[in-house]
């Protein structure tokens, strides 16, 4: 018998499900909130607001796409955390009552687990990574590295203490104006600039860990003495601007991993998230030659339900399922 799992993404600003048959997409669809474009970066209450109206018609075309009926479910799975508590109450509570009406069980999700649980997902037509991996998540709200022993045995070994990685891109591209989210735009823009035009202080930071606080400093810093002699500096050198910040990024972000590949002797490199699919980041880390590195496919990097559930296939053969007190959690460590 198939074995059908309902996934339910809503820890941000994506309102996704999809649906999975034995560990394959039927259908993974995401609602994008533009609402945000306006206010340069995501507004909770209107993430949750948005997440409301979305949940019914979104999660009714995923199973009409997937061509089964809600009663052929064999589980749902939901994000829990970590994330914007209003936005993932709506997740967490529309999947609870889903579960009850239709009686079967509810499996919850770590959200960080799921980006790099993506890599299992089985149409993604790429060779699966193997234990042990270092998982690298990039997202607007994360950097992590993380030590995978197992699907469910992850310890963090590195992380931000200040910035994300993907809240450097949004945020440095805010003061260049250009609209949320930025790290497409720089990504795009980074390919007809000079990387090297304009250097920017790497943070020295001990161990694993990262900090991004510094680097959005300088660069706004520099960007407003750059200004004031030359009106139109952000116009004429949007590019390079562009490039260089992405090359300081790529730089902070590989002289960590090279480390953590040193430090641990594994020789996999797994990444997720959003920030995942920047090509200046694919590019100097696919040079590498002395570990593997695995990138997921586009629509698996940004937050989607197909990854939540994967990760809820993987638990229903473990028949780890969750119950309905268990909540919604803004902080959920990996
Ligand atoms: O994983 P995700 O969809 O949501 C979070 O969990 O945060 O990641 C969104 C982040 C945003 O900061 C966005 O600017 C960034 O991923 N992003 C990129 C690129 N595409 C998305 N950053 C740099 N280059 C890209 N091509
Ligand atoms: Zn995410």
């Amino acid at each position: 018998m198939p074995t059908y799992i309902l996934g339910i993404e809503s820890s941000c600003d994506d309102t996704s499900a999809s649906v999975l048959c034995d560990g394959k997409v039927l259908s993974n669809l995401v609602a994008n909130q533009e609402i945000h474009k306006s206010y340069g970066g995501v507004v909770p209450e209107l993430a949750s607001r948005a997440h409301q109206q979305n949940i019914i018609p979104v999660v009714n075309q995923a199973i009409s796409l997937a061509n089964i009926d809600k009663n052929q479910l064999n589980a749902i799975a939901y994000t829990r955390g970590p994330g914007l508590l209003g936005s993932l109450l709506v997740g967490s509570s529309f999947s609870k009552s889903l579960s009850l009406g239709l009686g079967i069980p509810i499996i919850e999700v770590n959200h960080m687990q799921a980006h790099l649980l993506a890599h299992f997902i089985e149409d993604c037509g790429k060779e699966k990574p193997k234990f042990p991996f270092i998982g690298v998540t990039i997202s607007g709200g994360h950097t992590q590295i993380v030590l995978v022993k197992d699907y469910f045995d992850m310890n963090i070994i590195g992380e931000t203490l200040d910035d994300a990685i993907g809240e450097t891109f949004d945020k440095c591209g805010k003061m260049i104006g250009l609209p949320y989210p930025a790290g497409p735009i720089i990504d795009k823009n980074s390919m007809l600039g000079d990387p090297k035009k304009f250097t920017f202080t790497k943070p020295k930071v001990a161990d694993l860990n990262f900090s991004f606080s510094g680097l959005k400093t300088g660069f706004l810093r520099f960007v407003e003495k750059e200004s004031k002699s030359k009106n139109d500096f952000i116009k004429s050198e949007l590019n390079n601007l562009c490039a260089s910040l992405q090359n300081t990024i790529v730089e902070i972000l590989i002289e960590k991993i090279n480390f953590a590949v040193d430090k641990t002797g594994v020789n996999s490199v797994v990444f997720g998230g959003g920030v995942s699919c920047n090509s200046g980041i694919i590019r100097k880390f696919q040079d590498q030659k002395n570990y593997k590195t695995f990138f997921p496919k586009f629509e698996y990097t940004t937050d989607n339900a197909a990854m939540i559930a994967m990760v809820g296939y993987l638990k229903y053969l473990n028949k780890d399922f969750s119950n309905l007190k268990e909540g919604a959690k803004a902080r959920y460590k990996i």
